[in-house]
């Protein structure tokens, strides 16, 4: 099984998670800290870094780094060059890949494209 886990501060990255998922891992603010055994993806919002530390939190927990196999991140391209800027930054942190950027709650063709990446480490793992 490959988990979604996301985080979402006006729920816009909760809107694009829910098209595919009802299962997938919310990152709490109050609670970042939740403990992965089986591989994710993770997909988060972009904002400055004093509001994504909850991420870094749940990435820096026990072994959670170890099982992220990508990441998605929401956006606006209104931001120019600080489009997605936020998952950009934590390829270079933590050398996960960066494996899609969409906007808002993500198109339908955003959706296709996790699909994809899901199946894509499904097929990886067996
Ligand atoms: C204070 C603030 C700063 C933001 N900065 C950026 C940015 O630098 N680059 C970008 O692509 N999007 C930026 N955004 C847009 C959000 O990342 C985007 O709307 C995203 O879909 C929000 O996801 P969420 O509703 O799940 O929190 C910013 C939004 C806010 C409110």
């Amino acid at each position: 099984m490959t988990q979604i886990v996301y985080y979402s501060v006006t729920g816009q990255t909760r809107r694009f998670v829910k098209k595919i998922t009802s299962s997938a891992i919310e990152i709490e603010p109050h609670n970042p800290f939740i403990e992965m055994n089986e591989p994710f993806i993770l997909i988060a919002p972009t904002y400055p870094e004093e509001m994504i530390e909850p991420i870094n939190d749940f990435l820096e927990t026990n072994r959670n780094i170890n099982y992220c196999r990508g990441m998605f991140g929401g956006g606006n391209r209104n931001f120019g060059t600080a489009f997605c800027f936020t998952v950009r930054d934590l390829e270079q942190e933590y050398g996960v890949p960066v494996l899609h950027k969409f906007e808002f709650q993500g198109s339908e063709q955003d959706v296709e494209k996790l699909k994809k990446e899901i199946r894509k480490i499904e097929h990886q793992n067996n």
